[in-house]
């Protein structure tokens, strides 16, 4: 292994993948606690460890508020968002369930939806979205069963950026009884999220994107009043004699140790977006996006896929160059340019087979709050190359 690899020439355009850098002093702040606090939290009485206690509750209590929500105790922690939306989605659907979900949905809402559809007897249907990538709340309305139980929905698009009408959605989920789970896996820490105020059941998010956490982070936000079955069982420090997983949050869905490296992250991560201001890092990313998007768009050969409305939006885009395979135009961005991208089909393959470019994809850019305007030119003068090569 070569850790002597230089990142800092690197014009990093991933960051719908993870954020990266993460704040420096996230960094330092996180491993310096995690130095001298670093034990188990919550299993004994001792000074150490009701200080890693303290920061595991102050940071529930931070990510809970955070979200529009009361309750610190039923902010859950998981390991990703992938994990958090297992937790949900399999603790809210049984047997002769139905549920709803869309085409813009990442593998991680997709597959655990297909694996209950295959193995637990849950009905699924998928709505496309209706145009420029939004879904139609009435069209996710329209498929409203007796039997419906669940609709799952993304935020915001890892693909093409798109931020959906989620309030709009939760209000007729609610109106008919029926939960809603929100994947904001793209939008928590840039977006503004109140669960309460957007009729959201249980929100998911991970740690390593937007809220500027370490990866190994994410969590779920469950609302008052909405109870999701645990699906795993373990260890929780308290009531050991008890044979079962208890019900109470957040110990019912938490089995195990605490990451509490990556919950020190959080912690830190949640005191820099209050200092930079969430809004303030949104409008930095979608300047330097504008200035991307309509470069791009002006390119002979290529074309940007979904949308390029910049309302509803973040800082993602998918584009394709005619005549190249976009895992191509990706090595080239990334050996000649040294820009980093996405290509494929980004685990989310039922958009691409909507936009008709299903299956070798797309290349993706995506904008993040650490990201200057010299990323943005660089790498729009690499792509130009590169379109202009293929274009001879
Ligand atoms: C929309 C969406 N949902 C879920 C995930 C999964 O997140 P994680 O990798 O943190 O589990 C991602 C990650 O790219 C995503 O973009």
């Amino acid at each position: 292994m070569d850790l002597s690899f230089d990142s800092r020439k690197i014009i990093y355009l991933d960051n719908a993948a993870t954020t990266f850098p993460k704040p420096k002093e996230v960094l330092e702040r996180m491993t310096d606690v995690y130095g001298r606090f670093g034990v188990n939290p919550g299993r004994s009485g001792y000074d150490l460890c009701m200080v890693a206690g303290e920061l595991v509750y102050e940071t529930r209590k931070a990510l809970a508020a955070f979200f529009g929500g009361t309750k610190p105790e039923r902010l859950v922690f998981a390991a990703n968002a992938t994990d958090a939306l297992n937790l949900a989605i399999q603790g809210l659907l049984e047997p002769g369930d139905h549920a709803i979900t869309t085409t813009v949905e990442h593998n991680s809402v997709i597959r655990p939806l297909n694996h209950l559809k295959r193995d637990r007897r849950v009905a699924v249907d998928v709505v496309p979205f209706a145009r420029d990538g939004l879904v139609d709340p009435d069209d996710i309305a329209r498929r409203f069963r007796p039997s419906t139980k669940l609709v799952v929905v993304n935020h915001g698009s890892n693909v093409i950026g798109t931020i959906q009408p989620v309030a709009e959605i939760g209000r007729r989920c609610r109106e008919r009884g029926i939960r809603l789970v929100v994947d904001a896996a793209q939008t928590a820490g840039v977006i503004p999220i109140d669960v309460a105020a957007m009729c959201i059941d249980v929100l998911a998010f991970t740690g390593h994107k937007s809220l500027l956490g370490p990866t190994g982070t994410g969590g779920l936000y469950v609302s008052e009043g909405v109870e999701v079955r645990h699906t795993r069982f373990g260890g929780t420090g308290v009531h050991s004699a008890h044979p079962y997983h208890l019900d109470e949050y957040p110990y019912r869905l938490e089995a195990g140790t605490a990451n509490v490296l990556g919950i020190a992250g959080l912690f830190f991560a949640q005191q820099y977006l209050a200092a930079r201001g969430i809004g303030e890092i949104y409008r930095h990313e979608m300047e330097l996006f504008a200035r991307l998007q309509t470069a791009l768009g002006t390119i002979e050969g290529l074309t940007l896929h979904g949308t390029t409305s910049l309302a509803h939006r973040l800082p993602v885009l998918s584009f394709t160059v005619a005549g190249r395979d976009p895992a191509d135009v990706g090595s080239l961005l990334d050996v000649d340019y040294n820009v980093a991208s996405r290509t494929g089909l980004q685990c989310a393959p039922l958009i691409h087979e909507q936009m008709g470019t299903a299956p070798r994809g797309t290349v993706r850019l995506s904008v993040g709050p650490m990201n200057a305007e010299s990323d943005v030119d660089a790498a729009i003068t690499a792509v130009q190359e590169i379109a202009a090569e293929a274009v001879v």
